[in-house]
C-alpha cells in the first residue's frame, strides 16, 4: 500500500491532509451498523477521520463544533457511504473473449465452447504467454478503475494458469501489482478452476498436488488469505473440492466456493459444512441451500453480470429474506462470463432483477461483501474504529444509488481518511 502513513512511530499525528479531517455539509452519511444488520442514516451528518480511521460519525453541526481543529472537507450537499467492497473478481488475465460471447449469442453453450478448448482454457493460454510486467500493469490499471468507481477493497483471484507453478506465479505478481495502487486488495488462490490439459486422465494427482504441495506453499509464502474452488459437474466434484478446502482450512486459510452455477450439485451445502466465508454464484441454488448458508454464517454472493451474460435468472429478494440469507453482490470480473467493470452497475441490476431495496443493495456491496472476505471488523462500514475508506457520491440520497442507470459516480474517494485524486474521472470543484 503506498498511502501516506497517518502517524509517525511515536504515535503523534503527522501534520498534513491525512491526519485529522472532518467531512461536513453532506446530504446524508449512511453506514451499515456494527453487526451489518441495518443501515444507519445521518441526515446532514458528518464524519471525522483521524490517523486513517473513523473517529466519529454523527450530526454535522455537533461534530463540526467539537472538531474545530480538524481540516474541513465540504461534501457540497452530497451522499457519503463507506467505500464499496468488490468481493469476487478474476482480474489477472490477458486478452478478451468477445468472439466467444458472439458464439454464445448465436446459440452455442458455455459448456460446449469450454469442452472444445475455448472458455477458461483460452484465457489460460493468453495469460500464460503474457509477460509478468504486462500482467502487473494491467492489474494495477484495473484496480485504479475500480477505485474510480467507488471500490476501496477488492478481492482478486488467481485461476488462469491452472498448473501449480503458474498459479503461484499469478499470486506472486498480484502481490507486486497491488503495491502500486492505493486500494485494499485481498488475494484468493482459485485452485480448482479447470483441469489443465497435461493432467487429463490424472484428476486425482492434480487434486492431491493442490492439497499436499500448493496449499502449504501458498500459506508458507503468504501468497493468499483464502482458497477458492469451482464446484460444478463442468469443473470439480464435491469430494474433490472438499479435499482442497480441508487442506486450506487446516492451515487457517479462508474458504470460498463457486457453487451451483450451472447445476445444483451440492456446492452450497459443502460451503455450509466447511464453514466457508462465502458461496458464490448460486444461480441454481434453492431456498434450502440459502437456509443452510444462513445457518452456517456463510455469505451468499450474487454475480448478476455472469447471470445476465449466461442468460440465467437470479433469486428473488423475498425468498432470500425468508431464508434469513446474508447476501453480497460482486462483479465476478472475468473475460468469459462477466466483463463487468463497475460494482455499482452490477448492484443496480441486482436491485431490479432480485428486488432489493436501496438499504439491502448497499449492505450487499459493503458490510456483507466485507464479511465474504473476513474483513467486516475493518471495512464495509463507517463505525468508529473502521478504516476511513469512504465515498462522496454525485447524488443526494441513498435511494439514488441503485436508481440511476448508468450508476452515479464518485465525487471523491477516501482511503484511510485521505482524499486521493481519482485517476480517470475528472474531479469536481472543491472549495
Ligand atoms: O466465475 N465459474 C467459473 N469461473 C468464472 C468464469 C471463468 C471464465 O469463463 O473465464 C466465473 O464465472
Ligand atoms: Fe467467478
Amino acid at each position: 500500500m503506498t498511502l501516506t502513513p497517518a502517524s509517525d512511530p511515536s504515535g503523534r499525528a503527522v501534520a498534513g491532509r491525512t491526519a485529522y479531517q472532518i467531512v461536513h455539509n453532506t446530504a446524508e452519511v449512511v453506514t451499515p451498523d456494527l453487526e451489518g444488520r441495518r443501515i444507519l442514516r445521518y441526515p446532514k451528518g458528518a464524519i471525522v477521520f483521524r490517523d486513517g480511521r473513523v473517529l466519529e460519525i454523527g450530526s454535522g453541526p455537533e461534530l463540526s463544533r467539537r472538531h474545530g481543529e480538524a481540516r474541513p472537507i465540504n461534501a457540497n450537499g452530497r451522499l457519503v457511504t463507506p467505500g464499496l467492497v468488490d468481493c469476487h473478481t478474476h482480474m489477472v488475465f490477458a486478452g478478451h473473449r468477445a468472439a466467444e460471447f458472439q458464439r454464445r449469442l448465436r446459440g452455442e453453450s458455455y459448456e460446449t465452447i469450454a469442452a472444445a478448448g475455448g472458455g477458461i482454457r483460452s484465457t489460460v493460454e493468453a495469460t500464460t504467454r503474457e509477460r509478468d510486467d504486462t500482467l502487473e500493469k494491467s492489474l494495477a490499471g484495473r484496480l485504479e478503475r475500480w477505485r474510480a468507481n467507488g471500490c476501496t477493497t477488492v478481492e482478486v483471484k488467481s485461476g488462469y494458469a491452472l498448473v501449480p507453478q503458474g498459479e503461484l506465479r499469478l499470486l506472486e505478481l498480484m502481490r507486486h501489482a497491488v503495491l502500486r495502487v492505493p486500494v485494499r486488495v485481498q488475494r484468493t488462490a482459485l485452485l480448482l478452476h479447470a483441469l489443465p490439459d497435461d493432467h487429463r486422465g490424472r484428476r486425482e494427482d492434480y487434486v492431491a498436488e493442490m492439497c499436499e504441495r500448493v496449499v502449504p506453499e501458498i500459506k508458507n509464502r503468504d501468497l493468499a488469505s483464502a482458497v477458492d474452488v469451482f464446484c460444478d459437474p463442468v469443473a470439480f466434484s464435491v469430494d474433490e473440492c472438499r479435499a482442497v478446502l480441508a487442506s486450506a482450512r487446516a492451515l487457517g486459510l479462508g474458504l470460498k466456493l463457486h457453487a451451483e452455477q450451472f447445476s445444483r450439485s451440492g456446492g452450497a451445502q459443502l460451503a455450509a459444512e466447511v464453514g466457508a466465508l462465502s458461496a458464490d454464484h448460486l444461480e441454481c441454488a434453492v431456498e434450502e441451500d440459502w437456509r443452510a448458508l444462513a445457518e452456517a454464517g456463510t455469505v451468499g454472493v450474487l454475480l448478476p453480470a455472469a447471470a445476465l451474460t449466461l442468460r440465467q435468472s437470479l433469486p428473488e429478494a423475498a425468498m432470500l429474506r425468508a431464508a434469513g440469507a446474508r447476501v453480497a453482490i460482486g462483479t465476478d470480473f472475468n473475460p468469459g462470463t462477466a466483463p463487468a467493470q463497475s460494482l455499482l452497475e452490477c448492484a443496480t441490476l441486482a436491485a431490479r432483477l432480485c428486488g432489493f431495496t436501496a438499504e439491502e443493495t448497499l449492505l450487499a456491496i459493503t458490510w456483507n461483501a466485507a464479511k465474504a472476505l473476513g474483513l467486516e471488523a475493518q471495512v464495509g462500514h463507517l463505525n468508529p474504529g473502521a478504516w476511513g475508506d469512504a465515498v462522496v457520491w454525485e447524488c443526494e440520497c441513498l435511494e439514488e444509488l441503485p436508481y440511476w442507470m448508468p450508476a452515479v459516480r464518485p465525487d471523491c474517494v477516501f482511503m484511510r481518511g485521505a482524499d486521493l485524486a481519482l485517476p480517470s474521472l475528472e474531479r469536481r470543484v472543491w472549495p
